[in-house]
């Protein structure tokens, strides 16, 4: 394999052309976007595709994310055009906006999970377009990590969960915003968000008016609209235990009950938190690994995954975490948490 350092704000395009080369030749390449690292292959190559899912343990049901370099890509994958396509595509793109459309013939049942729609994005990080834009191939790529675990933040994670099944790994650092693109489903009579992600709820309505969020419990249904969507997702290897409850003081007050417990049981404890929450589990022998400040989401974000691994890597077996409410990137936050946790507990006024 190849691993290759890249100047994330001007990437060296003596290193790019390598990576190019690779995707077009029928390659895994692993490469930053703004939000996590992928794992991307020439999306016409069903061969190639193929390596994807045998690389991260996927399953062929759930279908991956065709990237372009810029918007004029799109007439390469669907034939559909629409004003709701344009105003999207002007506002969001490059970013972390994936948009579900009709797709054309070309596209391979396999990037698709034999759907007649297909997942696109335009990410902005400068190593991805410049990546695209060389190799010049549709690249379709999920996030670089092992079906199931978390995603990865940075090369070191992309690194322990597949370093024997890629060919070129491009290492620019961490990545900014830390999860997944939004994935907006506009096949419909209404635009629905089947993924929380980058690009908030608020910043999508203010483009196209009401956006409804795709009902984040009913397991049968998301099943069927969007199969990668699966209740149990983004792990760590150790049990999260994910609290939801409106009332902050009451939330933390159960968390250090809960810590209290399982440290009684034996158990090594791990806790996931804001800074603002660090002196609510003082004097007990947790493992901490912060967020950053509640003030700044997109650091929050940025933190997530990279905080759950470093709390596996300190071998804990509980970790707790709390909602930090659905604003903004709360709602991607929580969205993932959920995916993640063992167990959540949703606690109102009568409990
Ligand atoms: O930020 C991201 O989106 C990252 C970077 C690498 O671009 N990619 C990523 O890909 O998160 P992945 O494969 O981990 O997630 C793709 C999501 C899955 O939930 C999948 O089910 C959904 O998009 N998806 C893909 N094609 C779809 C389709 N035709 N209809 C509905 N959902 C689809
Ligand atoms: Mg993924």
């Amino acid at each position: 394999m190849y691993i290759l350092k890249v100047d994330p704000s001007k990437p060296e395009h003596k290193k790019i052309r390598i990576a190019a080369n690779a995707l077009r030749h029928g390659l895994l390449v692993a490469f930053p976007t703004e939000t996590v690292y992928g794992l991307g292959a020439n999306a016409l190559d069903r061969f190639a595709v193929n390596k994807i899912f045998e690389a991260k343990g996927r399953p062929t049901s759930d279908p991956l994310i065709v990237h372009l370099a810029d918007k004029t890509w799109l007439p390469r994958v669907t034939s559909h055009t629409s004003p709701i396509v344009d105003s999207l595509a002007e506002a969001f793109w490059p970013g972390p906006l994936t948009l579900i459309l009709p797709k054309r013939n070309e596209i391979p049942d396999l990037v698709t999970a034999g759907r007649n729609t297909v997942a696109v994005r335009v990410p902005s990080h400068p190593i991805a377009l410049a990546l695209i834009k060389e190799a010049g191939v549709l690249v379709a790529a999920p996030s670089a990590n092992r079906f199931g675990y978390t995603s990865p933040t940075k090369a070191s994670h992309v690194l322990s969960d597949l370093s024997e099944q890629i060919d070129v790994l491009l290492d620019g650092g961490e990545t900014l915003i830390g999860i997944e693109s939004t994935v907006l489903d506009i096949t419909g009579s209404k635009p629905v968000i089947l993924r929380p992600g980058g690009v908030t709820c608020e910043q999508l309505s203010r483009i196209i008016g009401d956006v409804s969020v795709q009902n984040l419990t009913s397991s049968e249904e998301i099943l069927q609209k969007s199969p990668g969507l699966m209740l149990k997702h983004y792990s760590p290897r150790a049990n999260l235990i994910f609290v939801i409850d409106s009332l902050k003081e009451r939330a933390l007050a159960y968390l250090r009950q809960i810590a209290e417990e399982e440290i009684n049981a034996g158990r090594s404890v791990g806790v996931l938190m804001v800074e603002e929450d660090l002196d609510v589990f003082i004097g007990l022998p947790v493992q901490v690994a912060s967020l950053g400040t509640k003030n700044d989401m997109l650091g929050v974000a940025h933190n997530l995954y990279g905080g759950l691994r470093e709390l596996d890597s300190r071998n804990v077996e509980i970790i707790l975490a709390r909602d930090l409410g659905d604003r903004g990137l709360g709602l991607a936050l929580r969205d993932r948490l959920k995916r993640a946790a063992t167990k959540t507990i949703w606690r109102t006024e009568s409990n």
